[in-house]
């Protein structure tokens, strides 16, 4: 009884909401057409003549222009029909075709496909998670079938830096019936494709329904990197697991591959260590500021669905401090120097200041255990973030303990040099920990450039089959060529525009942050690898590039409005690396965040909304 009950006013309420559409809809004075051809392809408001059919704005984006509405853009060839095609998600079915290993995968990437249809709806209802469709009056709506089929014929279901990420998305019209074909070697790559499939839909309000490009080939869409990743810094300030999750839908709505989670520093240690309870305790800002081992897991694992390797950074062995204190209370003496110490700027580049404590072996069993339980957490870990950038010699130099064991290692002085090589053996040894705890199997570690990575000396310091180095300085450093030259790989983070923090206001002192001004998505997007790289001879070098969400300004209030749509910007330049530049995206970017905002991300409006409605008439 209380069912039926339920169902009649659900029934109630979803006819007035209807017939509310209905009216916007029709009543509406304007019509929007496609003029012009290719990338200056633009759909124009006008007033609509009595008696012909509109056509809304949410059609015209689907037809107009060389990509319509495809974030990142394929780098393949691309032919999009110039018909739509209206259909009910109830008359949805599918056929999988892939191999058994990654059979769960596929369907559970197949419902938050599905989800993202009903996001589009506009009274989505996000504590249900439903849509409430109404059906159609028009029959040829209301019966249309949509039917997808998909392939996949590697059986892999790790992301590495050699997965085949490329699909082919085929849409073939008929009556009665749109048959959608998505071919890829890898579920990774069919991934991609559904998510290129929800961008070739959208709502249609006058009937309640969605409505599809009505043929589509994309040829093998193929990302330009094999990395393109976003580092989140959750020791700065603490990030909830939802809002990384978010997060991570975000990226994947932008094909980005790598959350690289820069998880622990000298502010805080919020994850925690089963074997020493100590870390979180004296290292967590507070026991709800804390990432369970679970919930470690947990986010690996919805990466993958989403197509995003997780990767964990525990920097070292600077950018430590808070959770490493407790080393005298249990015998093992101090594992970490200069904690907390002040006048800071003597001691390291940001408050609180800590480095560990290269004189104490105990530090090297505490640190294998840290790796154990990681490599447990992200098994199985095929890259590895050191960190191992900005370390401050003097605060080694004027701690006692180090002082004194510096003269009875190396050379015994305490030069620059000697504190150089005792740095470079300590990051040998990480490596080799990590190898241990990941159970003999060598992962490539990734670290950021520093003054081990200079200095003419990086080839005597870091082996170039082990490691990547992420070059973070500005994109006109000299070091590039350098690493280069070494047969170094390199990913690319310049801040000078690849920093999300930089353009705020300063937190130590007054007037702006460091790295002001802030980088519009402009500058992010034509923010070339290759061009960086400066000789085609490199190219095979470098593995792609990511953005740096640095966390001292930034918690999950204003996450999403600093990441994105910038993210995205970021995402196409690496995927597709468009000889064009951010002034052929434009159109797409603003509808891009509009749909990001659909699916629940709150990326940060570029314009107002009347450039939405009249493109390309706000150019200067
Ligand atoms: C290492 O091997 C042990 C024993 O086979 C296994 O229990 C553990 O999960 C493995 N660890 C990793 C990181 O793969
Ligand atoms: C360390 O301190 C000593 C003086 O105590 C000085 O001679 C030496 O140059 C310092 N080393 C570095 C790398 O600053
Ligand atoms: C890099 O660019 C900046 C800003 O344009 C300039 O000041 C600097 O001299 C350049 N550096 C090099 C090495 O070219």
């Amino acid at each position: 009884m209380k069912l039926i009950v339920t169902w009649c006013v659900a029934v109630l309420l979803l006819a007035a909401g209807a017939a509310a559409y209905v009216e916007m809809g029709l009543e509406s004075p304007w019509t929007f057409n496609c003029e012009g051809t290719g990338d200056d392809a633009r759909c124009v408001k006008k007033e609509a003549e009595p008696d012909l059919p509109v056509q809304t704005l949410n059609q015209c984006k689907l037809i107009c222009g060389s990509y319509g509405p495809l974030w990142p853009r394929p780098s393949a060839s691309v032919t999009l029909g110039s018909g739509l095609q209206q259909f009910t998600v109830a008359k949805m079915t599918d056929l999988i075709v892939v191999p058994e290993e990654v059979g769960g995968l596929m369907r559970e990437s197949m419902a938050i496909f599905r989800n993202h249809l009903d996001m589009y709806h506009p009274d989505y209802n996000w504590i249900e998670g439903t849509a409430p469709w109404t059906v159609p009056t028009d029959p040829s709506i209301a019966d249309h079938n949509l039917y997808i089929q998909i392939s996949v014929t590697e059986e892999v279901d790790r992301l590495s830096l050699s997965t085949d990420e490329s699909y082919s998305l085929d849409i073939v019209p008929a009556p009665g019936i749109t048959t959608v074909v998505i071919v890829a070697q890898t579920f990774f790559g069919a991934r991609h494709g559904l998510e290129s499939l929800s961008q070739v839909m959208n709502y249609n309000e006058e009937n309640d329904c969605l409505q599809i490009i009505d043929s589509v080939v994309i040829d093998k869409d193929n990302p330009a990197f094999p990395y393109r990743g976003l580092a989140i810094d959750t020791s700065r300030n603490y990030i909830p697991v939802k809002d990384i999750e978010r997060t991570l839908d975000a990226m994947s709505s932008t094909k980005l591959n790598t959350f690289h989670w820069h998880i622990t520093d000298s502010h805080s240690f919020p994850v925690m260590i089963n074997s020493l309870p100590k870390m979180h305790q004296y290292g967590a800002y507070s026991s709800r500021e804390l990432y369970h081992p679970d919930e470690v897991r947990g986010l690996v694992e919805y990466g993958r669905v989403r197509g995003i390797r997780v990767m964990p950074e525990i920097d070292a062995p600077a950018h430590v401090g808070n959770g490493w204190q407790w080393g005298p209370q249990e015998g093992l003496g101090d594992l970490a120097v200069c904690v907390n110490q002040e006048p800071w700027a003597s001691y390291c580049v940001e408050p609180p200041c800590g480095q560990l404590n290269l004189a104490n072996e105990n530090m090297y069993d505490v640190l294998l255990k840290v790796y154990q339980e990681i490599t447990h957490m992200f098994q199985p870990v095929d890259l590895i973030h050191f960190g191992g950038d900005e370390v401050n010699l003097n605060c080694w130099n004027t701690t006692d303990e180090i002082v004194e064991w510096m003269q009875t290692v190396g050379d015994g002085t305490l030069s620059e040099g000697h504190y150089m090589q005792e740095w470079s053996n300590f990051q040998n040894r990480a490596f080799d920990l990590f190898t241990d705890a990941n159970n003999g199997t060598q992962a490539t570690g990734i670290i950021w450039t520093s003054t081990l990575t200079e200095q003419g000396g990086v080839d005597s310091f870091l082996d170039k089959d082990k490691y990547i180095i992420q070059i973070w300085s500005a994109g006109n450093d000299t070091i590039i060529k350098e690493l280069l030259e070494n047969e170094f790989r390199v990913i690319f983070s310049n801040y000078d525009a690849w920093y999300f923090d930089c353009g705020f206001g300063a937190w130590v002192g007054e007037g702006n942050n460091w790295c002001s001004p802030y980088i519009g998505w402009q500058k992010v997007y034509d923010n070339s690898p290759h061009e960086m790289a400066g000789s085609q001879d490199y190219y095979d070098q470098v593995i792609g590039g990511e953005a740096a969400m640095w966390s001292e300004q930034v918690d999950q209030v204003g996450l999403d409005a600093k990441l994105w749509p910038r993210g995205a910007a970021l995402g196409e330049r690496l995927w597709s690396n468009p000889s064009s530049s951010w002034e052929a995206a434009e159109v797409r970017m603003v509808h891009h965040r509009q749909r990001m905002v659909q699916r629940g991300v709150a990326a940060e409006r570029l314009q107002p909304k009347w450039c939405f409605q009249n493109e390309g008439l706000c150019y200067a």
